[in-house]
């Protein structure tokens, strides 16, 4: 490989979240902070590089994007994912968590209706009901491999929804949503007049040769009533710069949507996101995008492999993108406080409560396993000596 991701790096004293806040996860420090979801490994050369020439430069100005920011985005949703878009297409935002902020303010009202689809992202949920929405908590089935889709349930709960807040990939469980299933959806939501937000962060980072299927080209309907959230940041891990952008087909939605990030100046932007998205998308980008994969693979081939040997009663399920791993712990037989302490405090690992994420999420954990394989390793002997105990 030609980049070297055993490689360890401190992050002590560069107030990094997955430290700072280890007392809140877990109530403890002497643990490994394998929670957050960025990665151990270096940021790539070539977005250090964009950076420091950018500082070397001397002026930190206010600065639009460039022809080239939009040309990269353009040319990566094309090659990546056969999803043809034009620059007016696109707008910068400030994370894909403000973007579902700043749709939820520009399509809902207070008390509205807003279905996710549980468990999922714990912002899904918390954003609206800080914003006087009301959540519809939708629930997955458990299937034999993941988690699904129950269309009965979906069908059920999304009437009287204004919009639906969709995970693709999702995370956590990182299923890959199929064409089928993503225009099923479109079907409904157009059917009850739901805008669907699409938040796909994960989407660069699929397993076994799979290619993303983005939702707004599935269908007609899709493309009509749907906001698409991107980010480089997951995949090249540069999260701290605040690089997402959203990407609007529909030429009504996306006045309204582009309007309203205008006119609440949330897509002044950052100088060094621009540089950054364009610096990912690239040729150098899917180069380092496939090693570092290939990498994440060897390290969730190792834990599903030991922990079956190993320590049966907790099942890793095999995400198909991302490097975040959901753990199935009900066969363990504890409450969700005694699985917390019993990673925390014989295992000594920091992950997310998979209660986190929703009802359903209950009897999981969530373990993020972009690190060295020497962390890994030392995960996985942890997690096998407290099951021993
Ligand atoms: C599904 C999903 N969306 C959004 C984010 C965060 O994105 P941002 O930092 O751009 O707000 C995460 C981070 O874990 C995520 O998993």
């Amino acid at each position: 490989m030609k980049y070297d991701f055993d490689e360890i790096i401190s992050r002590e004293g560069t107030n990094c979240y997955k430290h700072e806040y280890l007392m809140d996860i877990c109530g403890r420090t002497d643990v490994l902070p394998m929670w957050v979801a960025d990665m151990e490994f270096r940021t790539p050369d070539f977005v250090l590089e964009t950076i420091q020439k950018r500082l070397a430069q001397g002026i930190l100005g206010y600065t639009c994007p460039s022809k080239e920011y939009y040309e990269a985005i353009c040319r990566w949703n094309s090659e990546q994912y056969g999803l043809e878009i034009t620059r007016e297409m696109i707008n910068y935002i400030p994370g894909v968590v403000s973007g579902i902020y700043m749709a939820m303010l520009a399509f809902t009202e207070k008390r509205d209706r807003i279905l996710i689809m549980e468990p999922v992202y714990h912002p899904f949920r918390l954003v609206p009901q800080a914003n006087d929405r009301e959540v519809v908590m939708s629930s997955l089935r458990r299937g034999k491999d993941n988690f699904e889709i129950d269309f009965e349930v979906f069908e059920r709960d999304i009437k009287g929804c204004k919009m639906m807040v969709l995970c693709n990939p999702h995370n956590p469980g990182g299923v890959c949503w199929t064409a089928d299933e993503l225009r099923r959806i479109a079907e409904i939501c157009d059917r009850e007049g739901v805008i669907v937000v699409c938040d796909e962060i994960h989407c660069d980072m699929l397993f076994g040769g799979r290619k993303h299927v983005p939702f707004a080209s599935v269908s007609e309907a899709a493309r009509r009533i749907s906001i698409t959230l991107q980010a480089p940041t997951k995949t090249f891990n540069l999260p701290g710069i605040v690089a997402a952008h959203a990407i609007v087909l529909d030429a009504d939605l996306r006045s309204k949507m582009f309007g309203y990030i205008h006119g609440s100046d949330m897509d002044l932007g950052n100088l060094l996101a621009f540089d950054c998205v364009k610096a990912c998308y690239s040729e150098v980008g899917q180069e380092w995008k496939s090693q570092m994969l290939e990498y994440v693979q060897g390290n969730i081939d190792l834990l599903c492999e030991r922990l079956a040997a190993e320590c049966p009663q907790v099942v890793p399920i095999r995400p198909q993108a991302s490097f975040l791993v959901f753990l199935d712990c009900r066969a363990m037989g504890l409450s969700q406080d005694d699985l917390i302490r019993f990673f925390a405090d014989k295992a000594h690992i920091a992950m997310n409560s998979g209660s986190m994420f929703g009802p359903s999420g209950e009897g999981y954990m969530r373990l993020n396993v972009a690190c060295p394989r020497s962390m890994m390793v030392q995960a996985i002997d942890q997690i096998v000596s407290a099951s021993n105990m």
